[in-house]
């Protein structure tokens, strides 16, 4: 096989730059070493940038998101028995986020591509690169039971975290930035109405904990929990306890309770490789970056990487320039090192951390007491949320 540009992951990332790179009139092909269904139901963040979605409806894949996303106009931060609500249309005018599944996304650019003929290897096992400092890269993999290789003139590696991209480029080549959390996030999700029409990220004094939801039936919850959490530990009656006492105040609603559709524990790091390019391989996504969920920029920093590539590809392609191609990881860190202050912030600010000493309790609880009286501090949370202009 040969294409122009061979892509590993059918995540956001690699789906996403298929098809824009399609728009450009350029080929790809997509190896992914897991089914379409399991990428299909995996289940991530849903909360998308304002501009994350312009790029997903001009491209033309956004007709369902327009349709079924819920338009936040707000979150809520609630804390020492008080919630304060950061108003985008007030802060960020014209600006807001779009709640909407990422598994959600995925079925839509998977569906675009197989319908512009694109070709996208699903169950493909034991994938490696090679020559990809030369012009001459390769993706191998089996698929079948056959070997197969295919020839191409780029590499995108954008095959998550846990992908072979990364691992393939020399040691010594990337500088690693990297901080673990001593906390996870016990995920639930559960067939309830949605007690709040928007988010609510809660510090109580037994930790950390976030109402979201995925559509006007179904809730989808957080509880901050130890790393190595058993989920046998955590029974229904102690998940709904739990969330009732963290998430409730005193005048607030009650946190609905129904059918528990799924428990899941997701680790919590910081992470970033520089640069995001070896020879003819670039990295994109979660294949360089990893923030904690907090902020909700996983999906969105996924988006605005292969948006800046995608770019860079077309002009190579249409005039033999490769300056962009050359620029492509610079630009891209600037608005990812944005997003990894925004992400490790409002950890900071919204998580118990064990061993903190009472100085650091209180001033936790201060920088809260900020936020919820300051039009400047509620300005700045407001714009990294909705997401920082585009360079
Ligand atoms: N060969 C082929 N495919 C692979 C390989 C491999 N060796 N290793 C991993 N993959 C696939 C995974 O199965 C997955 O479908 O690469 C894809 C990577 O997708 P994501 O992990 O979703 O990463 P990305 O597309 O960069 O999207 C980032 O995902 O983790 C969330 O919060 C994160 O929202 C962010 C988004
Ligand atoms: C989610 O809906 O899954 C979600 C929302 C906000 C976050 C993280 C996850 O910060």
């Amino acid at each position: 096989m040969r294409t122009q540009v061979g892509i590993i992951g059918a995540g956001p990332s690699g789906l996403l730059l298929s098809h824009l790179l399609h728009l450009a009139g350029i080929e790809s092909i997509v190896v992914e070493d897991r089914s379409r269904r399991y990428v299909e139901e995996r289940i991530r963040a849903g909360v998308l940038e304002q501009q994350c979605v312009d790029l997903l409806v001009e491209s033309g894949v956004g007709g369902r998101l327009l349709r079924e996303g819920l338009v936040h106009h707000g979150v809520n931060l609630r804390f020492g028995g008080r919630t304060c609500r950061i108003d985008f249309a007030r802060l960020t005018p014209g600006r807001a986020v779009t709640v909407y599944g990422q598994h959600e996304v995925v079925k839509d650019l998977i569906a675009a591509r197989i319908e512009a003929g694109g070709e996208i290897l699903f169950d493909v096992e034991d994938t490696s690169v090679e020559g990809i400092a030369t012009d001459a890269p390769r993706i191998r993999f089996r698929h079948g039971g056959q070997a197969q290789s295919i020839a191409c003139d780029f590499i995108a590696g954008c095959d998550g975290f846990h992908g072979i991209s990364r691992p393939a480029i020399p040691h010594g080549a990337l500088k690693v930035y990297e901080r673990v959390y001593p906390f996870a996030w016990l995920g639930i999700l559960a067939e309830a109405p949605p007690c709040s029409d928007e988010l609510i990220y809660a510090l109580h004094d037994d930790g950390f904990a976030l109402l979201s939801m995925r559509s006007p039936r179904i809730t989808r919850l957080y509880l901050q929990c130890r790393p190595d959490e058993d989920l046998e530990a955590w029974s229904d009656d102690r998940v709904w306890a739990e969330l009732h006492k963290r998430l409730e105040d005193r005048d607030g609603p009650r946190v609905n309770e129904g059918p528990i559709l799924q428990k899941g524990v997701t680790p919590m790091r910081s992470f970033v490789v520089e640069p995001m390019r070896h020879g003819r391989l670039y990295l994109a996504g979660d294949a360089a970056h990893i923030v904690p969920p907090t902020g909700a920029k996983g999906m969105n920093l996924a988006a605005a990487d292969v948006r800046v590539l995608a770019h860079a590809f077309a002009a190579y392609y249409r005039e033999r320039r490769t300056d962009l191609l050359d620029a492509y990881s610079a630009a891209a860190l600037g608005r990812i090192w944005k997003a990894q202050r925004f992400s490790w912030w409002m950890t900071s600010m919204l998580h118990r951390f064990d061993g903190d000493s009472a100085f650091d309790r209180r001033r936790q609880l201060a920088e809260l007491e900020y936020v919820a009286g300051s039009v400047a501090a509620q300005t700045s949370l407001a714009e990294n949320y909705v997401g920082l202009p585009l360079d």
